[in-house]
């Protein structure tokens, strides 16, 4: 399914998107290993919420991997956004499919975390209307987050 959006195109990542983007990780994330982060759940279970945008040629400009958990919460995992198409828009595009992807499958709220030292996502979450909170030990022990928080309305 394509969703237009601004010129470039949302859809729904499919086996082969997770493949390339696992084989190009330091075009999204730079020298941080997050190899480990990038599990095959994320498409192969939870895939009817995993998105990328992609550029004219196909190449994935940015994407996105979340869920909707039983408790209502819609969980951003990942979102990443190639170092060349940064400030353009596409990380809060991916995040609006995303909001109406998971308010259809009964979100009520979004979530996200990240490390203190991520300085762009703390800034890229603050200005898409989350809140933001360091909780101490969150990822275990002297591993605090930042946990980003925004409430779905009706
Ligand atoms: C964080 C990230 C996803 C933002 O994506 P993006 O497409 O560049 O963000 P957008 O263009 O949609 O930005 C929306 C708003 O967020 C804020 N913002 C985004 N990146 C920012 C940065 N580096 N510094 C300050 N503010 C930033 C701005 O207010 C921006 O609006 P503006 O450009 O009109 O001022 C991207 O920098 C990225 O992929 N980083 C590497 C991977 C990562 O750390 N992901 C997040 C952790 S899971």
């Amino acid at each position: 399914m394509w969703y237009p959006a601004g010129g470039m195109l949302i859809e729904r990542a499919t086996t082969a998107d997770y493949v390339a983007i696992v084989d190009s990780l330091a075009d999204y994330w730079g020298g941080r290993d997050m190899r480990a982060q990038h599990h095959a759940m994320f498409i192969h279970e939870f895939g009817d919420t995993a998105l990328v945008l992609r550029d004219d040629d196909g190449g994935i400009a940015a994407y996105l991997f979340g869920f909707v958990a039983p408790t209502g919460v819609g969980y951003i995992h990942l979102v990443g956004v190639r170092a060349d198409s940064r400030r353009d828009g596409l990380g809060r595009r991916l995040y609006g499919e995303f909001e109406t992807l998971a308010r259809r499958r009964g979100a009520t709220a979004l979530k996200a975390i990240t490390a203190p030292t991520n300085h762009a996502s703390i800034a890229f979450h603050r200005a898409l209307g989350m809140s933001a909170d360091e909780v101490a030990d969150y990822s275990g022990t002297g591993h605090s987050r930042i946990v980003f928080s925004r409430q779905l309305s009706e």
